[in-house]
């Protein structure tokens, strides 16, 4: 194994999909740290251990995804930003006081991804948010922040988004899962939130069949890239976006974070870069599924 002076980690279950070590990785690499970021996958029992290794200073930081963004708040000993409103952690380190701290870049990343114009974009406008897990709370956010017209949420155990209304955002609407497809129609924003669609994972059900022209769909899996659902709605000349942005972009700033490093200074084209970087990690997936195949 090599034996670097840092170690980052992704936990989660499942984590084969995850594409952030390679993100991490290739950023590590460009900016010459002495440093590794591997994937694990834990089971519930095991996110304990992490956080020693965490606080030990065997790890210097671990990024949390599906299903562990908000099992991993009491671990922690403090919230900071948007992780303390949306109660979602996808990023930890420990600080300078030996505090375990908790972030939440994932608000960040959906603005960064999504929003080109954050006073118009949303103003006005309907959204229907699919599910209520661990990144949903941070969707609702970002879009509440940039003055969406109304959140509609639905999942399909109702009483997860009947508790994110209580307990985070009372003026969002819910809807039941079998009326997913009856509201359609009046949104502007479709936006999954769910793992449905992931690779390996379950699909939907179902189809939209009724939606305005204008409808943008956006799907926050990145791996596959295109989705059926992405495929149902470019092949009907929908607007469509996949999570790879998004993906980027939370993956960076926690990378800013752990590194102290800026981005924007370091390259005097990021978005470019961006751009390299998604087709990068596209390629790489497509490399290790005909792989595995
Ligand atoms: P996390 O909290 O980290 O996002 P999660 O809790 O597993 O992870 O969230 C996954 C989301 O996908 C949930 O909204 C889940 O719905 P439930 O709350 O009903 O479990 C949704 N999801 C997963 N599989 C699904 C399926 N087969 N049909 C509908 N929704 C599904």
């Amino acid at each position: 194994m090599i034996k670097t002076k840092k170690e980052f980690a992704v936990i989660g279950k499942p984590i084969s999909h995850s594409l952030s070590p390679f993100l991490h990785n290739h950023f590590i690499v460009d900016f010459e740290i002495d440093a590794i970021y591997r994937p694990y996958e834990v089971e519930e029992n095991e996110i304990k251990e992490v956080i020693n290794s965490l606080k030990n200073k065997e790890l210097n930081g671990i990024n949390v995804t599906v299903p562990y963004k908000k099992k991993i708040i009491e671990f922690l000993d403090e919230l900071e930003g948007d992780a303390k409103i949306a109660e979602s952690v996808n990023t930890v380190y420990l600080n300078k006081k030996n505090k375990l701290i908790g972030l939440n870049t994932d608000v960040y990343g959906f603005e960064k991804a999504f929003i080109s114009d954050k006073k118009k974009q949303f103003f006005g406008k309907n959204a229907l948010v699919l599910g209520a897990g661990g990144v949903s709370t941070s969707v609702i956010l970002a879009l509440k922040r940039n003055n969406i017209g109304s959140i509609y949420l639905s999942n399909r155990t109702k009483s997860k988004a009947e508790n994110i209304k209580k307990k985070y955002f009372s003026n969002i609407n819910i809807v039941e899962w079998n009326d997913v497809k009856s509201i359609s129609k009046d949104m502007d924003y479709i936006i999954n939130a769910t793992s449905l669609g992931l690779k390996n994972g379950n699909k939907f059900d179902f189809y939209f069949e009724e939606f305005k022209p204008t409808l943008s769909y956006i799907d926050l899996i990145y791996n596959p890239r295109k989705t059926e659902f992405i495929k149902y709605f470019s092949e009907k000349n929908i607007k469509t976006q996949d999570g790879l942005k998004m993906l980027i972009y939370q993956g960076l700033k926690s990378f800013e974070i752990w590194n102290n490093v800026d981005l924007n200074s370091a390259y005097p084209e990021l978005e470019k870069k961006i751009e390299a970087v998604e087709y990068l990690l596209e390629s790489t997936a497509n490399y290790i599924d005909t792989r595995n195949k």
